[in-house]
């Protein structure tokens, strides 16, 4: 019995329950919501479907399941510029889940941006493993990384490190990648623009971040083991600490089974440095 807890039933919870009980991933999932008539909704439209899956709304039982996501608070919009001008909006939101799970022992993943700082804060806050903490977005960031590549020509391995936000890092040399200085800062900024465009459309991304996450439970629950790039609390991984940043990880069912220390070539260190120190400087509103 496998059971996936998610709090935070909007769009992004919400298609992450459905897909995780359309791919068969889990018996059971526990769904919450500060909004009532969502997390009604939800349930409804999720039981409706007819798929094999318990459903339920028990916050007291959110603490034993063996995944839980935190993917409530408030979202981008159009006004909003950057991931991390959410950070104010949504620590109380961060607090409020911590309570909810103390004592938890499984897997948690955090969606909720800025994603780096909450995944550091929820980690401080719970006082779990750092293990147990995955910061959701470095494979979402990847993917449209690789599409951005494949326009210039490029089609090695597409992997993005640092913040999940404004300062992603994305590393041409493991890509392969003979392009110049002013190439790389032009892909990157339409990386930095990409979800943005979603969001002006349609309200706010969904399938993508969704399909990814439903594949990081599936990596925790089906001890895959492989490597994906997700934000993990560091403890001198990259010569940092203090923060939550996007690095490769093997995943499995403990949660980060170990960190790889890349080689990076002097622009992606430099950024990655540039992407600690600002994540730091988020994580301290964690400190205090
Ligand atoms: N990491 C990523 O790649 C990624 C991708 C997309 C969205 N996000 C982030 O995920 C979060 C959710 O995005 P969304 O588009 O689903 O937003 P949404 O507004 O559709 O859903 C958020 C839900 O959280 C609920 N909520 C707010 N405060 C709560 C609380 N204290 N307890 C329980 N529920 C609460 C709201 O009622 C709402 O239903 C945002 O912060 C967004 O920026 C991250």
């Amino acid at each position: 019995m496998t059971s996936l807890a998610i709090l935070g039933v909007g769009k992004v919870g919400g298609e992450t329950a459905f897909l995780s009980a359309a791919l068969g991933l889990v018996d059971e999932i526990i769904l919450h919501d500060a909004y009532e008539p969502i997390l009604r909704a939800q349930v409804l439209d999720l039981q409706h479907t007819g798929i094999d899956v318990t459903v339920s709304t028990d916050v007291a039982a959110m603490r034993e399941a063996d995944v839980f996501v935190f993917a409530a608070g408030t979202p981008r919009t159009p006004d909003i510029k950057t991931r991390a001008d959410l950070l104010e909006a949504n620590i109380p939101v961060a607090k409020r889940c911590s309570e909810h799970l103390q004592g938890f022992s499984g897997v948690a993943i955090t969606v909720t941006n800025p994603m780096d700082a909450n995944n550091y804060g929820l980690w401080k806050m719970m006082g779990i493993d750092r293990r147990q903490c995955i910061g959701f977005g470095g494979q979402l960031d990847s993917t449209r990384f690789a599409r951005f590549l494949g326009e210039a020509g490029v089609f090695g391995p597409a992997w993005v490190l640092g913040e999940h936000g404004e300062h992603q890092v994305p590393l041409f040399s493991k890509a392969g990648a003979n392009l110049g200085l002013d190439e790389r800062e032009a892909i990157l900024s339409r990386m930095q623009g990409a979800s943005m465009e979603v969001i002006r459309g349609k309200g706010g991304t969904v399938f993508g971040p969704a399909y990814h996450i439903a594949m990081l439970i599936r990596a925790v629950l089906e001890d895959r083991r492989e490597v994906l790039s997700c934000s993990c609390v560091l403890d001198g991984e990259y010569g940092l600490s203090g923060c939550s940043l996007g690095v490769p990880a093997r995943i499995g069912r403990e949660g980060i089974l170990g960190i790889e220390e890349w080689d990076l070539d002097t622009w992606e260190a430099a950024k990655m440095a540039e992407a600690g120190a600002f994540v730091q400087g988020l994580c301290r509103r964690f400190d205090d």
